[in-house]
């Protein structure tokens, strides 16, 4: 990608509830325990949502934090994309929910579905959109309630995820910073190793699609687990070479935080220093298309990464699907 005007992050801002549900706390539902999630995913808690919340709720708080971060009033913005595999509802979508709430009344609204990988996949559309002149700034955000539609009978399962939501404001910026490269990808034959099976076309809701508890997560998880390892190492590879720069180069690298093994490995076949890669999955289990900017989040708001560092950001997913950007920071330390 090469000609191309700089254009990127500017805001940034995340939420998470308030609630904590510990392994423990799980283990008093479901036969489990501390030590075996603790040792097959890296993960101590979660925060979930109470009931009466939704997804447009804790997205509109990350978004308001964006927006406070990048100093701009809400009319400044030309398009809000939101990414979520937890929608208010099908229609309208969660995006205009938010805009509602925001007050951004100058600006279109869409949701995308692509899972974990949604908000790589949101941010390269964000790009495209200001690239081509039709918007100048986008909000993107990654929000989701995931305790909602898992299974909380499933040990394999309710271990794994949490909710929270993370938003970033796109725009022009200084030349040479901002997103240097792009790689996104899918492979449909994989769509049934991870599902929520009803409630669409499909199976559409009925009694009995309720009563067998097809309205939440369906994960084969070893096949997830060697699909994401995998990925991980060539999407990350493909994302550098169209940067033109290699792992030596990589600053700081913020993977989808799903399971700590899947990222230990990953870091392995990718010979980085643990000292570069940033991991918080212990605090907020899987959070889905939230997880990369909750994460990007706090490693800026720490001081972690600073203006100039090259940072590369890799989700994988449903779908399946997946996603690498390589980026140079270029907000100013906090
Ligand atoms: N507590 C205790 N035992 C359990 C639990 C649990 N919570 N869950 C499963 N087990 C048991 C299984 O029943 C099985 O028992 P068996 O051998 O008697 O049949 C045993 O533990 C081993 O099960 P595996 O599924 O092989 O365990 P594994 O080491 O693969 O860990 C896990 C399971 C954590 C789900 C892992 O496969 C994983 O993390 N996969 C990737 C999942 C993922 O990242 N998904 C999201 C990616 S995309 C997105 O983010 C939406």
């Amino acid at each position: 990608m090469n000609n191309f005007k700089a254009i990127g992050i500017t805001g940034i801002g995340s939420y998470v509830p308030e609630k904590i549900v510990t392994n423990e706390d799980i283990s008093k539902v479901v036969d489990t325990s501390n030590e075996w999630i603790l040792e097959r995913t890296g993960i101590r808690e979660r925060r979930i949502v109470c009931d009466n919340t939704s997804t447009s709720d804790i997205a509109t708080i990350a978004a308001q934090s964006a927006l406070e971060d990048r100093g701009i009033s809400p009319e400044a913005i030309d398009l809000i994309i939101v990414a979520t595999a937890t929608a208010d509802m099908a229609f309208p979508s969660t995006a205009s929910i938010v805009q509602k709430n925001i007050k951004a009344v100058k600006a279109a609204a869409f949701d995308i579905s692509v899972g974990c990988s949604g908000f790589i996949y949101a941010i390269s559309l964000g790009y495209t959109f200001i690239k081509s002149g039709l918007c100048k700034r986008v909000l993107v955000i990654g929000a989701e309630t995931l305790s909602k539609i898992v299974n909380w009978e499933d040990r394999s399962t309710c271990i794994l995820f949490g909710d929270g939501a993370g938003a970033c404001i796109l725009e022009e910026c200084e030349d040479g910073h901002g997103i240097l490269s792009l790689d996104l990808g899918s492979d449909g034959d994989g769509g049934n190793l991870l599902m929520l099976p009803a409630g669409g076309s499909k199976l559409p809701a009925s009694l009995e699609t309720v009563s067998k508890k097809l309205h939440t997560i369906k994960m084969d998880g070893r096949e997830v687990f060697k699909f994401a390892v995998r990925i991980i190492e060539k999407t990350a590879n493909i994302a550098l070479k169209n940067a033109g720069l290699t792992f030596k180069d990589i600053d700081f690298f913020i993977p989808h935080q799903a399971n700590l093994r899947i990222i230990q490995s990953a870091v392995k076949k990718l010979s980085l220093p643990s000292d570069k890669v940033y991991v918080n999955l212990d605090k907020y289990g899987n959070t889905s298309s939230a997880s990369i900017p909750v994460a990007l989040y706090e490693a800026y708001r720490k001081g972690l990464i600073k203006r100039g560092d090259v940072v590369l950001l890799v989700a994988f997913g449903s779908g399946l699907s997946w996603g690498s950007i390589v980026l140079k920071w270029n907000k100013q330390e906090v």
